[in-house]
C-alpha cells in the first residue's frame, strides 16, 4: 500500500516553458514527486530549487513514472524530442497525458503513435493561463479512454479541480478549445477594433473602458441564449432578427468609414450578416448566423 501511494505521487513534466514550468509547479506544491526534463537545461534551476528532480534525457523521465505530462510548443517539437532520444521503445505502461496544443492531425496521429508504442494517453488543451493552475480558475478539457481517464484523475484534479472529461474522443479537446478560443478572439479584435475607432475620434480610452463595462454586462446572458436558440432548433424567434442588425451594422460601417479607420473587419462581419440575408434568414435570430458557418454551405 505504501509503494502504491508513492507511485500515485510521482509525476514526469516534459517540456518547461511557461506552461510546463507552472504544471511541475504546481505538482510540487501538491506534495508529489517531479521529475522534469526541457531542451534547454536552465529552464529546470528554479523548479530544482522547489524540490524537482532534473533528468539529464527525457527517457530518464519515462522510467521513473507512470504519469508523465508532455507540455511543449507544438507536436512537431513532441515527436522531435522522441525522435531523439529513442522514447518510441520507453514508452510501454507510460501515461502521456499530453497537453501541447495541437490540430485534429496532429492528435488523432499522437494516439496512433502511442498505441503503437504500446504506451497510453489522455490528450488535454489548456484554457487558462500558468498562473491559474490548481486553482478554481483553473480550466483543463480532457479526453482518452476512462480506464486512463480514472488512472490520471487524482493528478489533472492538482492542476484543474475541477478538469472537464470530453470523452472517448481524443480530438474534442482541441476542437472544444479552438471553437471556444474563436469567439474570445473574436470578441478581442472587436473590442480593439472599437478602440481604434474611438480614438480617431477623440474620446478618451478611459471613457471607452468604462462604458464597455456597461455595455458587456449582457454578452453572458445573450450568449447563452445565442446557444440555447441553436441547440433548440428556434432561431425564428427574437427580439433583434438579423435585418435589425444589418442596420445597426450599417451605422457601424459608417462611422468607422468616416473615420477613416481600416474596414477589413467590417467588411468581414458585413459579409456574414449578408450572406445570413441571402440565405433567408433575414428575420431570423442572429443565432441563424450558425447556418452561414456551418460546413458544406455553398459560398458566395
Ligand atoms: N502559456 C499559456 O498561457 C498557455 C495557455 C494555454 C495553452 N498553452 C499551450 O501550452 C503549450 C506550451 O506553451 P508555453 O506557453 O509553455 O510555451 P513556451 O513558454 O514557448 O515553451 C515552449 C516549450 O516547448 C519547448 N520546445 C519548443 N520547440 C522544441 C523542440 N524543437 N524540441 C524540444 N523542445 C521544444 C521549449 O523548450 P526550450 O525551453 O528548450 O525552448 C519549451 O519547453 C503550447 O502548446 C501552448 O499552446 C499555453
Amino acid at each position: 500500500m505504501g509503494a502504491e501511494v508513492e507511485s500515485k505521487k510521482r509525476v514526469g513534466v516534459i517540456g518547461l516553458g511557461a506552461m510546463g514550468s507552472g504544471i511541475a509547479r504546481t505538482c510540487l506544491e501538491a506534495g508529489y514527486r517531479v521529475s522534469i526534463w526541457n531542451r534547454s537545461s536552465d529552464k529546470a534551476t528554479p523548479l530544482v530549487a522547489l524540490g524537482a528532480i532534473a533528468c539529464d534525457k527525457p527517457d530518464e523521465v519515462l522510467e521513473a513514472n507512470r504519469h508523465v505530462v508532455v507540455c511543449v510548443a507544438d507536436y512537431a517539437a513532441w515527436m522531435q524530442i522522441v525522435g531523439n532520444h529513442g522514447l518510441e521503445e520507453r514508452l510501454a505502461d507510460t501515461s502521456i497525458i499530453q497537453l501541447t496544443g495541437g490540430s485534429i492531425d496532429d492528435v488523432t496521429e499522437h494516439e496512433t503513435f502511442i498505441a503503437e508504442s504500446g504506451g497510453r494517453m489522455a490528450d488535454g488543451a489548456l484554457m487558462c493561463f500558468p498562473s491559474q493552475l490548481g486553482t478554481s480558475e483553473a480550466s483543463i478539457l480532457v479526453a482518452g479512454a476512462p480506464d486512463v481517464l480514472e488512472d490520471c484523475d487524482p493528478l489533472l484534479r492538482v492542476l484543474d479541480p475541477d478538469w472537464t472529461n470530453l470523452g472517448e474522443d481524443i480530438t474534442k479537446p482541441a476542437v472544444l478549445s479552438r471553437a471556444l478560443t474563436a469567439g474570445i478572439l473574436s470578441s478581442f479584435v472587436g473590442y480593439v477594433n472599437g478602440l481604434a475607432i474611438c480614438r480617431e475620434a477623440g474620446i478618451p480610452i478611459d471613457v471607452y473602458i468604462n462604458q464597455s463595462v456597461k455595455a458587456d454586462a449582457i454578452v453572458p446572458g445573450e450568449k447563452r441564449r445565442l446557444a440555447e436558440a441553436v441547440r433548440d432548433g428556434r432561431t425564428e424567434h427574437t427580439e433583434a432578427s438579423i435585418d435589425t442588425w444589418v442596420g445597426a451594422h450599417q451605422t457601424i460601417h459608417a462611422v468607422a468609414e468616416a473615420l477613416g479607420t481600416n474596414l477589413v473587419l467590417q467588411d468581414a462581419v458585413k459579409s456574414a450578416l449578408q450572406e445570413a440575408r441571402q440565405m433567408g434568414y433575414g428575420e431570423h435570430d442572429l443565432a441563424a448566423l450558425v447556418e452561414v458557418f456551418a460546413a458544406n454551405q455553398p459560398r458566395s
